[in-house]
């Protein structure tokens, strides 16, 4: 039985009710104006949000979609890649990555990542650029960006684009600069719990080239640019209007939610440092947006049932490489192929993190992993 205590000391994983109280009433008015209007798919809402994240981004064209697995199909769609191509990336991601290669009849090539990030290696990504290598798509996993500028040489050198896998990273940045601007084309999502999320699903391409946004927002439209003519078999994957007039709102937080994600992290740093849970870092070209906190140990399931014993939220991001996935058996890749992503995945635990995380939450986090290693 729950003590009232007990209740009190809990931590959610994740609190969305938190970031929307302040915003309610403007959220509410701004959702009644949408109604008002009718703007139910598109609209304007839709394209001023898209103005508005293009210039957050810093890139000339955001085109919204559906969903961020929408937008990274398109991403594909726009590169003319066929059935036996192939695309190198991470299997240590969400699956959505690859199902992005998988829409458009091509194979994904998976690449160790680095221990330290979880992101792609770059050292061991030429070794598997083959003839049918068309792109390479990296994912600025947890908001951490992946290493771009060795990725980006590669692709210099062997003429393949890199296409960006910005789900969890609105805001983080490379080198002083927002990732999504690096490759050619990259995907967001704004599924409600990401750092930037819709009050339902959402997701949007990022571009600078003018063509690319162009046959995008065609191919998210059933191909066509005047109704009912149709250039390419397209898609129904449009942004609905009241997705666009939610995210605008956020969208003028979501600086201000990256500093407090980031002194959340900074609190776990100075918390849990004498501990011996491997805590995440950051590279010294990165800003992370700290999507999620991923702490990793051996007996990270004793660990995590620790936590829910005392009522803190935990999470395990991912728990199955997706090379080891029922789904991408037929790839033939067996345990051991990419170690570096198998141990990450046995080991981590995403801790709860959000931008209204209070002092006290972060500390009773920390409390109960002390409590568990002493
Ligand atoms: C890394 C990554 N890629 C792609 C996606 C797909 O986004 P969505 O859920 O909006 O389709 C997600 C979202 O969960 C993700 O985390």
């Amino acid at each position: 039985m729950t003590t009232q205590i007990e209740t009190a000391n809990a931590v959610p994983y994740l609190d969305l009710v938190a970031q929307m109280r302040p915003l309610r009433e403007e959220i509410d008015a701004a959702i009644a104006h949408t109604l008002d209007h009718c703007s139910f798919c598109l609209g304007p809402d839709v394209a001023q949000f898209e103005k508005d994240f293009a210039r957050f981004c810093g890139a000339e064209h955001c085109v919204g979609f559906n969903s961020g697995t929408s937008a990274l199909h398109v991403a594909l769609l726009l590169l003319d890649l066929r059935p036996g191509d192939e695309v190198i990336t991470t299997p240590c991601t969400f699956v959505a990555t690859s199902w992005a290669i998988s829409y458009v009849g091509a194979k994904p090539v998976y690449v160790d990542i680095d221990d330290a990030t979880f992101n792609l290696n770059p050292n061991l990504v030429e070794r598997a650029i083959t003839p049918r290598t068309k792109a390479i798509l990296p994912v600025h996993l947890y908001g951490h960006p992946a290493n771009l500028d060795p990725l980006l040489k590669i692709c210099q050198k062997h003429h393949l684009p890199l296409v960006e896998d910005a789900a969890q990273a609105h805001g983080a940045k490379y080198r002083g600069q927002m990732v999504g601007t690096f490759g050619a084309i990259a995907g967001f999502s704004f599924y409600p719990g990401k750092n930037l999320g819709a009050y339902g699903e959402g997701g949007a391409l990022v571009t600078n080239n003018a063509a690319f946004a162009a046959r995008a927002r065609a191919l998210r439209e059933h191909g066509s640019t005047q109704r009912y003519y149709h250039d390419e078999v397209g898609y129904n994957y449009r942004m609905e209007g009241i997705q666009g007039a939610v995210l605008r709102i956020k969208l003028r937080h979501l600086a201000t939610w990256t500093r407090e994600r980031r002194r959340v992290a900074q609190r776990y740093h100075q918390l849990l440092e004498d501990t011996p849970l491997q805590l995440p870092r950051e590279a010294d070209y990165a800003q992370s947006a700290y999507h999620l906190y991923v702490v990793r140990h051996p007996r990270r399931d004793e660990l995590k049932k620790h936590l829910e014993a005392n009522q803190v939220g935990c999470a395990l991001h991912y728990p199955l490489p997706l090379h080891l996935q029922k789904c991408y058996a037929f790839l033939g890749h067996k345990p051991g192929d990419f170690p570096v992503a198998e141990k990450a995945a046995r080991e981590c635990l995403s801790l709860p993190i959000y931008p209204e995380l209070t002092e006290a939450q972060i500390q009773r986090v920390s409390e109960v992993i002390h409590d568990f290693f002493a």
